[in-house]
């Protein structure tokens, strides 16, 4: 179990309550007139990726605070007890070892004692080599991921990502929600002689996704007969008994632990759609960079800590400054299911207001996060981030290496993604803005009325993330770069990062909801509003 951390009570949150005041108001410009080396501490570098985070609300005293209140945390204890396996999934009783998943052979990860890379190995093996054997044999044109949640928004950002290295896989297909348009969308697409559907469900009880592969299995044996299903379907799971009875060979099941978090698995069977598309040797290379990035984060000081830095920039904005969001903004195409991904990795994890101890926490605890892949989100919500009257810390992602053929675009891109790093720091001041609008003729009166308006104030916050290439390497390290952030930001917020008891009390209320209008249970009491909405659906 993780130690409990009462960030309030911290010798180091006086210390940033006062530095909140003084440094948390200036203007960056100011700290870079004040320190010429700024950049040169404030930025990082490790493998593909670069890391500059000198365009923050902070100065030397209030890194150091900042590293002080980390010390406390004992941030390093934290990871020793992470990778050592202890079950800091404490309301689960379970370890959190998804690095285990990543690791190779002379990696020590055990669970209770026992080793756990041999069985992961094993899987690893037989799961790379049925991906591999359904992207040779050419059967297979389509591949369908029937899953929700962790179970489908890794395994469809990593696929849609690393869309160059899949050109000569079969074509993916991810079905998530019960809608039954999602799925239908998707079957209007494809030849069931063709398919291969794979069930993903940690524990393949969830409504969604039992419905999806109930309906896809009921599709199937309709066109080639139910003697056809077992060629069709795979599974993936720690349920491994509701696979085999859903009707899939257990050849075709790969199981995992449950000291794999749902959010945190698509570096397992869980990633076997990613498999299939790109093959094994990238779904290899992901894991490789999903290592490096654990290696670093297990052994770098503090101050060269990637993950550690962003996660203490993060704090200080929602606990000290306020600012209740992190935007994320991939400046990708291919990218552009990575904010929703990290949706669930993040506020799945840290969206609780329960500490450690039971206790609810009197602070402030994980951000909402959300974004969008520029340039598009440039044309959509970008107004708010630059002149709203909250603040709201950004993640900008962006890529050295052309995304494609165009070149010129690429550049175009980039120039965005940088143009906008700069806007929000620099702003526009009211003189030069009246600069400007004399110099293009405008009258005084039209001057005056108008000037305020175009006027940024800047100082916003960024941090660049720049990937040498969109490949599958840096991809894996990217994501095990959040992963960790969220990690230590769970410690700091004495939270439980690895439940989600949160979600259960919707599951439980919509099945009540379900049986009462399917007329088996009448017994249920619900609130007028409910009521009232349930009977309108029931058309009384
Ligand atoms: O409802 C939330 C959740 O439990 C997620 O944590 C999980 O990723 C998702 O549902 C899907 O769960 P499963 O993989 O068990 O179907």
């Amino acid at each position: 179990m993780l130690k409990p951390f009462h960030l309030r009570r911290s010798a180091a949150h006086t210390k940033l309550q006062g530095l909140a005041k003084e440094v948390g108001q200036m203007h960056m410009l100011r700290h870079f007139e004040e320190d010429e080396d700024r950049l040169n501490h404030m930025h990082l570098e490790v493998g593909p990726i670069y890391m500059d985070w000198s365009k923050h609300r902070v100065n030397e005293a209030v890194m150091k605070a900042l590293f002080e209140l980390a010390e406390e945390a004992d941030w390093q204890g934290g990871i020793r007890q992470l990778f050592g396996g202890d079950p800091i999934n404490q309301t689960e009783s379970r370890s959190v070892l998804h690095m285990a998943l990543r690791g190779e052979a002379h990696d020590a990860f055990h669970v209770q004692g026992v080793p756990v890379m041999p069985n992961v190995l094993a899987t690893r093996q037989a799961m790379l080599a049925y991906a591999d054997g359904v992207r040779t044999e050419g059967q297979v044109k389509d591949v369908v991921n029937i899953g929700i949640g962790g179970s489908d928004l890794g395994p469809l950002m990593v696929t849609k990502a690393l869309r160059a290295e899949g050109a000569d896989g079969p074509r993916v297909h991810f079905v998530s929600n019960v809608d039954g348009a999602h799925l239908e969308a998707v079957l209007g697409k494809i030849d069931p002689a063709s398919t291969l559907f794979i069930v993903v469900s940690k524990t393949f009880t969830t409504q969604e996704t039992m419905a999806n592969a109930e309906a896809a299995k009921a599709w199937l044996a309709d066109a080639l007969g139910v003697t056809a299903i077992p060629n069709h379907f795979a599974a993936v799971s720690t349920n491994v008994p509701a696979a085999e009875g859903f009707g899939v060979p257990s050849a075709h099941i790969f199981g995992f632990d449950d000291w794999v978090g749902g959010r945190y698995s698509l570096w397992g069977p869980v990633g076997l759609s990613i498999a299939c598309s790109v093959g094994s040797e990238s779904f290899q290379a992901l894991l490789n960079g999903a290592r490096e990035m654990d290696r670093h984060f297990a052994g770098s000081p503090a101050r060269q800590n990637m993950p550690l830095i962003s996660a203490l920039l993060g704090v200080w904005y929602r606990e000290y400054l306020g600012f209740p969001t992190h935007v994320v903004l991939p400046y990708a195409q291919d990218l552009d299911r990575f904010p929703a991904y990290l949706q669930q990795a993040d506020m799945e994890s840290n969206g609780k207001y329960v500490g450690r101890d039971g206790q609810p926490v009197v602070h402030s605890t994980g951000p909402v996060v959300w974004g969008e892949a520029g340039t598009n989100g440039q044309h959509a919500f970008y107004q708010l981030l630059h002149q709203g009257t909250t603040v709201h810390p950004v993640d900008l992602i962006a890529v050295k290496e052309p995304l494609s053929q165009f070149n010129s675009h690429h550049q175009k891109l980039l120039a965005n993604a940088i143009a906008q790093a700069e806007a929000l720091m620099c702003g526009k001041s009211r003189a030069e803005v009246e600069e400007e609008m004399r110099d293009s003729g405008a009258s005084e009166d039209h001057l005056a009325s108008v000037a305020p308006h175009r006027v940024f104030e800047g100082n916003r916050p960024s941090t660049f993330i720049l990937l040498s290439a969109l490949d599958a390497h840096s991809l894996g390290m990217l994501i095990a770069f959040y992963e960790h952030r969220i990690f230590m930001q769970g410690l700091l917020w004495n939270v439980c990062s690895y439940d989600q008891w949160g979600v259960e009390l919707g599951k439980a209320l919509a099945k009540n909801i379900l049986s009462e209008w399917q007329g088996s249970n009448s017994s249920a009491h619900h609130d007028a509003s409910t009521s009232a909405l349930i009977e309108k659906l029931r058309g009384a």
